[in-house]
């Protein structure tokens, strides 16, 4: 048997009438990064507060087992071995960044000295040494964010849920992150983290999985994700309204945007695909004002599955 830090399945939840989860299996071996990617509302973060024990699972729900204990048996037992840092910080504004840290170092039952030992310790690894006794009110975006995540890590937990850790950070913010998460796992502990950012589950995720009305709508590593989707096309840009036309009518398989004089062409970016296309209009005497080949991404992938009927770059005929 596989080493699973979490295991979930069939994880149900509804308000009301309103179904938010609907059979959700969710397996995340041990020393891995899991990426529960969604668009708003798609229930990633109720699936976090179930799995971190903040709110219970509906009815029908099967096992769900954290760090191998099961959570509607012992969820005293899950809580001792996560850390979850929620998507609304819970930085305390009205004390300083240290104070913050130590009030998690009581809640854990640490010793004064032990207590002091960690918060400098995790302090200093975030860069937030320098700003420890100030108000974390005073602190920037980034630096709560860093906070909420050291605030996290104070009982060494195995297992840290991470619900949108980077949500509203700058570009070289959001890369210091992906370097603490990194390191956490290098150190052996599981993440399990929700993101709206593709490139974020792109770049640290050993498997992702699509949330989408309830269901995991596809899950695999980013690659096998890619490969669902076959998004590549070479797009051509005009700017003269008679040239876009008569490239539509002498391409074969295009979609054109007659208002941005836009069209795309479906393909492996591959340079006979390329070399066809522009044979073809060069036979016909078109010239375009910009060509630009386009691989699958995520983007693509999270399109396609989540709902494309406002997206019409998408094919809908293209999804699996
Ligand atoms: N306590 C609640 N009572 C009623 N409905 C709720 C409650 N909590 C969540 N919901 C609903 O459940 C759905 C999923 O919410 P959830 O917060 O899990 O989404 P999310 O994927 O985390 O979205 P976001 O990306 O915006 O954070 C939403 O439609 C939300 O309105
Ligand atoms: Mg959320």
């Amino acid at each position: 048997m596989t080493d699973l830090a979490i295991a979930a399945y069939g994880l149900r939840k509804s308000y009301g009438d309103k179904t938010v989860l609907d059979g959700v299996d969710l397996a995340v071996p041990a020393g891995t990064i899991y990426a529960l990617l969604g668009p708003n509302g798609a229930g990633k973060t109720t699936a976090v507060k179930i799995l971190s024990t903040l709110i219970t699972a509906g009815p029908g729900t099967g096992d769900i087992r954290v760090g191998g204990h099961d959570l509607a048996t012992d969820p005293q037992a899950v809580r001792a071995a996560i850390g979850v840092t929620g998507q609304f910080s819970a930085v305390d504004g009205l004390i300083t960044g240290e104070e913050n840290m130590l009030l998690m170092a009581d809640l854990h039952h640490l010793s004064r000295s032990e207590g002091r030992r960690t918060t400098a310790e995790l302090l200093e690894r975030f860069d937030l040494a320098e700003a420890a006794k100030k108000p974390a009110s005073t602190y920037s975006g980034g630096m709560k964010r860093r906070l909420d995540i050291a605030m996290t890590l104070v009982g060494g937990p195995r297992i840290i849920f991470l619900d949108e850790p980077t949500t509203g950070l700058d570009p070289r913010s959001r890369h210091t992150m992906w370097g603490i998460i990194r390191e956490l796992v290098s150190d052996g502990v599981t993440v399990l983290l929700t993101t709206q950012y593709l490139e974020e589950a792109d770049e640290l995720a050993d498997r992702i999985g699509v949330l989408n009305n309830g269901t995991i709508a596809a899950e695999g590593s980013a690659d096998e994700l890619k490969r669902l989707v076959p998004g590549g096309h070479v797009r051509l840009r005009f700017t003269d309204p008679a040239a876009y036309r008569s490239a539509v009518s002498a391409l074969r398989d295009v979609t054109g945007d007659d208002e941005a004089l836009s069209l795309q062409i479906p393909s492996d970016g591959s340079q006979r695909a390329l070399r066809s296309v522009l044979d073809r209009l060069d036979s016909a005497g078109i010239e375009a004002d910009e060509l630009t080949v386009h691989t699958p991404d995520l983007d693509d992938v999270f399109f396609a599955l989540t709902s494309s009927a406002d997206i019409p770059d998408q094919p809908k005929e293209a999804v699996r």
